[in-house]
């Protein structure tokens, strides 16, 4: 390979994961604001799978590839960046904004009319160098590992500013987290038991054996959803009371019995659809319980890094199951598609 290129693991086209390949691209060239960071780890987020199953609107050109949680080390500057060294070890906001506009003023970034996200709009991690605007790196202190800090950007992110900023939880909130062993779901148990110090947590999955994973990391109760409907469990559970948030990352099905499982006035906060975008709904529900609905996208600037800074202190330990070579994608890709993964899976680069 020739030093003007470098390896991807990318697709041409979609459909399913087998259109992933290890590719040979151009190397890129950072812009005059941007930093080139020579990638040591990416985590696979579930916007990767759906990236190459259909995400055909968003895909700038192709071959595309994905990997929006990004740690690396700064390999170049472009030319009006001063505030960055070669050297530099940093993660990567992938959420990018225009910075001018209203929602961007009000530190609403993740609102921005000119919202974009790397892994969907823009070419990620899964590559050896990813051009980065300067103001979407961070650092990432001296003992602290780049292929577990990969781990957390979108995920953790995400997960903060859901509960924290969105749905606002309390010391004496009773919170539900339907989707809870992916990445998403295990910064959500982190940062609602250790940093928000919820009053009592709840969380769905679908086997004994994450079951008992989710006990571990801290949920009060959990209920596999494949043995017994969650909603009727959370209403004994709560002696017909309801939770006060129920965080649902996963759409389809679960949104009707995420409605019935909150108490009145409740807070339901939703940041994905990964069993579907379009379920049934309750209206009578809504206005009788009077229940709050939050829509959640990645995070502003500060609640990117306040969620990092909970991750570097080493209150919240991202769950890595497996770190795998680049050329290893399949099985990372794999795990997630079969939802066998508990919490990540990074793909690191030497
Ligand atoms: N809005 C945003 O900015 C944003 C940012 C990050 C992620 N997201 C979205 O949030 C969702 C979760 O992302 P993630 O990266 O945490 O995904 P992930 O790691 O793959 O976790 C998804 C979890 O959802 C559960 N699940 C329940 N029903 C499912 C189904 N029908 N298919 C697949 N999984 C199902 C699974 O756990 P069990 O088997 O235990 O139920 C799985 O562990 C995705 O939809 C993603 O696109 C949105
Ligand atoms: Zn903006």
């Amino acid at each position: 390979m020739s030093t003007d290129e470098m390896r991807a693991v990318g697709f041409h086209k979609h459909g399913g994961i087998d259109n992933l390949q290890l590719l040979s691209v151009p190397k890129p060239d950072p812009g005059p604001e941007e930093v080139l960071v020579d990638v040591k780890a990416a985590a696979l987020n579930h916007q990767d799978l759906i990236a190459v199953r259909e995400l055909d609107h968003y895909i700038p050109d192709y071959p595309f590839w994905g990997g929006g949680g990004i740690a690396g080390v700064v390999a170049e500057c472009g030319e009006r960046v001063d505030d960055w060294t070669a050297g530099d070890r940093v993660v990567v906001n992938p959420a990018l904004s225009c910075d001018e506009c209203e929602f961007c003023l009000q530190g609403e970034q993740s609102m921005c009319a000119d919202y974009e996200v790397f892994g969907e709009h823009r070419k990620g991690g899964f590559a050896e160098y990813v051009p980065v605007p300067r103001e979407n790196l961070l650092s990432v202190p001296d003992d602290y590992d780049l292929r577990t800090a990969a781990a957390a950007p979108m995920a953790a992110g995400t997960a903060w500013r859901a509960l924290a900023d969105r749905a606002k939880v309390r010391p004496d909130d009773d919170v539900l987290l339907v989707g809870a062993t992916g990445g998403v779901g295990t910064y959500a148990v982190q940062y609602a038991t250790e940093v928000l110090n919820v009053q009592t947590l709840y969380g769905t999955t679908s086997s004994e054996e994450k079951a008992t994973f989710l006990r571990d990391l801290g949920v009060d109760h959990v209920i596999d959803y494949t043995e017994e409907d969650f909603d009727s469990r959370i209403w004994e559970l709560t002696d017909k009371r309801g939770v006060d948030v129920v965080y649902n990352n996963v759409g389809g099905d679960t949104w009707v019995p995420s409605m019935r499982s909150l108490t009145h006035g409740g807070r339901l906060v939703l940041s994905g659809a990964t069993a579907g975008p379009n379920p049934a709904s309750e209206l009578r529900l809504m206005f009788v319980r009077q229940l709050e609905i939050y829509g959640s996208t990645t995070h502003s600037r500060t609640a990117f890094e306040t969620a990092m800074g909970f991750i570097f202190d080493e209150t919240v330990e991202p769950v890595v199951q497996e770190r795998l070579p680049l050329e290893e994608y399949e099985r990372a890709f794999k795990l997630m598609d079969q939802r066998k993964l508990y919490g990540k899976v990074v793909l690191t680069q030497d």
